[in-house]
């Protein structure tokens, strides 16, 4: 049942009758310096507003992926029994399991704030997904007879738009595995259950036409703790020089996913804790800042970032004994592009198992949802984090790079999700650490609402400093590897000492804390010209190569004085 309630959220759009005056002829040039980080100090930024989208979708958003229809694809698994969402009645679902005339899956509006059902034919249960270079979900394996599946969804939606299951199956059998878009537009998936092993969609390289297949991967097997696992839903990130950084337990490795070979193997991460499923930490790839003064011949450094996790024993505790022990406070950051890379340890100001870590246009991370006790898994947490941390990538002053933020009411534990939506907002959904859909287990009921947490930046003050896209390169908004790129941008007040910088995010697939796919890079300002009073156009040196932003649609911002502009869809080629 589709829902109607009015969006809370309106962006502001007071410039645009500013357009109007902008006669878009050059004023003035001035060379810029590309700051990228332009956060206000933390006294003057408050710890942002929750608002509640939906009391209830019908359906808990164990997984979630924006799409540049600005909709957002949510499903659970379909083997939870009925949902609270009813299919129309031509579209019930027959399985071994009976017939089901509830959704698993439903496509959220973020524009309108309404939603409508999907179809989902097999089970999706704890799976993964990424977006392909046009732009389609591409979602792979899941549980039961979804486990080799892979199923798509379109990017532009008729209303009528619903998932394709393909007769094409994975070689392995996948639950918990994870995907990472690569160069050459193909996914690779790497994981899961018992799957020490990794492989790609489609099957076929579109560099040599061959056939790829499967392949063993020890590393998988070697991190692997008896019973307790801990390497589940390994977190895979792509780095610029195109090897894979894959991240287990507490190791990680530098892949060539090409040979089949270790590049090198990281330093173990210190302390006890252990961060992969169940033991759920989150991992992201920190801002990739591009430097286009050399000319795009030397690529970005990278810095990963792993947050939280618990300690060994921790999931035997819970899920035996029901005695939660207290999970990681600690992060752990390392510049993977240095010769000899250390991992430089932080403490968050509380422990947190099950955090998703999503990054802003800013540059700054939001550590958001999860517990401080426990594990992943049924039953297997208490004590919610209400609060989420926001993390200063930039500050220098390790003391004052996290803060603590305003707290939701709904507890958002075990198969939550957030991501990053094109108006800077953070849409977070789901919630269901029992097997079932059960909405009176207390105190963590099954969660079917949806809520937007709204960072500093969208607050009233910011308005006359947030930018606003007029246009974007070439007409039909296209990033060419290695080419400068303009974009003109509508802007009340200028402060010219807190710098401008364009920015390039990928729409992140999030499931079980992890965002799969995120990624953010920031371009190199190369001039910056006013056209009029409110009128400005910045030129940027665009990401060199697919290894360094793998080909698709990317959210595009102008960040003006820590204030991101709402996103447009650029497509990266
Ligand atoms: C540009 O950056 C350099 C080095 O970081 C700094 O010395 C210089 O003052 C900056 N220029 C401007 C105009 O901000
Ligand atoms: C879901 O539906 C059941 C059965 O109709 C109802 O008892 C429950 O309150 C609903 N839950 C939510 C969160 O809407
Ligand atoms: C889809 O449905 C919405 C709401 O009913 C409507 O406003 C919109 O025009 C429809 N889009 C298409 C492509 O039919
Ligand atoms: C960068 O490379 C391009 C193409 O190779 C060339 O046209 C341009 O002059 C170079 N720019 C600089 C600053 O070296
Ligand atoms: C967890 O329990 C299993 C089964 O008893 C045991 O094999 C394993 O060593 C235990 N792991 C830890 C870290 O306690
Ligand atoms: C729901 O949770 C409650 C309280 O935890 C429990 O007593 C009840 O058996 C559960 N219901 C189902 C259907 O699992």
């Amino acid at each position: 049942m589709a829902s109607f309630i009015k969006n809370p959220f309106r962006p502001p759009s007071f410039f645009f009758y500013l357009i109007g005056l902008s006669c878009l002829f050059e004023v003035s040039t001035s060379v810029f310096n590309g700051s990228a980080k332009t956060t206000p100090s933390l006294d003057t930024i408050s710890g942002g507003h929750w608002f509640l989208l939906h009391s209830s979708v019908g359906v808990s958003a164990m997984h979630m992926q924006l799409l540049k229809s600005n909709k957002v694809v949510i499903f659970d698994r379909t083997d939870v029994g009925p949902s609270n969402l009813s299919l129309p009645h031509d579209k019930c679902i027959r399985s071994p399991r009976g017939t089901d005339c509830t959704a698993h899956s439903l496509l959220y509006d973020i524009v309108s704030n309404t939603f409508r059902p999907l179809t989902v034919h097999t089970d999706t249960w704890c799976s993964s997904g990424s977006v392909n270079p046009d732009g389609v979900l591409v979602q792979t394996g899941g549980y039961g007879e979804g486990i080799r599946k892979v199923r798509t969804f379109p990017p532009s939606d008729d209303n009528r738009s619903d998932w394709t299951e393909l007769s094409t199956k994975l070689w392995e059998r996948r639950w918990y595995a994870t995907n990472q878009v690569l160069p050459d537009g193909r996914t690779i998936i790497v994981g899961g259950r018992l799957a020490f092993s990794y492989e790609f969609f489609p099957k076929k390289s579109a560099n040599d036409g061959s056939f790829s297949k499967l392949y063993y991967l020890s590393f998988l097997k070697e991190t692997r703790d008896p019973y307790e696992e801990n390497n589940l839903y390994p977190f895979l990130h792509l780095l610029p020089d195109g090897n894979l950084f894959i991240f287990a337990n507490k190791r990680s490795i530098l892949f060539d996913y090409n040979r089949n070979s270790v590049v090198r193997e990281f330093p173990i991460i210190p302390g006890d804790f252990k961060r992969n499923y169940p033991s759920t930490g989150s991992s992201v790839l920190l801002p990739l800042r591009l430097d286009w003064r050399r000319n795009g011949t030397v690529l970005p450094e990278a810095q990963v970032m792993i947050c939280g996790g618990s300690p060994p024993g921790a999931f035997n505790m819970s899920n035996r004994a029901r005695i939660f022990v207290s999970a990681s406070n600690t992060c752990g950051r390392i510049r993977v592009t240095d010769p000899k890379p250390k991992w430089v340890m932080e403490e968050m100001p509380m422990p947190r198992v099950m955090s998703e870590m999503v990054l802003l246009p800013t540059g700054d991370v939001i550590i958001i949802n999860g517990a401080t006790k426990g594990t992943a898994g049924w039953e297997d947490a208490v004590n919610p984090v209400f609060n989420p941390v926001l993390y200063l990538t930039y500050e220098p002053d390790p003391e004052r790079r996290f803060m603590v933020l305003n707290p939701s009411r709904i507890p958002r534990m075990y198969h939550s999700t957030a991501v990053l939506l094109p108006d800077g907002r953070i849409l977070v959904g789901g919630s269901n650490p029992h097997k079932l859909y059960n909405f009176t287990a207390y105190p963590y009921p099954t969660e079917l609402s949806l809520e937007a947490f709204h960072p500093y930046y969208l607050d009233p003050q910011f308005v006359p400093l947030r930018p606003s896209i007029i246009s974007v390169g070439s007409r039909q908004r296209i990033v060419f590897y290695g080419q400068r790129f303009s974009v003109v941008f509508v802007l009340a007040l200028h402060r010219p000492n807190l710098g401008i910088s364009v920015v390039l995010m990928t729409p992140s697939f999030s499931t079980h804390s992890l965002g799969m796919n995120q990624r953010m890079l920031v371009m190199e300002v190369v001039s910056l010209a006013q056209l009029s009073t409110f009128a400005y156009k910045i030129t940027v040196g665009g990401p060199p190569t697919g290894t360094v932003a793998p080909p698709g649609y990317y959210m595009l911002f102008v960040v003006h004085a820590g204030v991101p502009s709402p996103a447009v869809w650029v497509k990266v080629q």
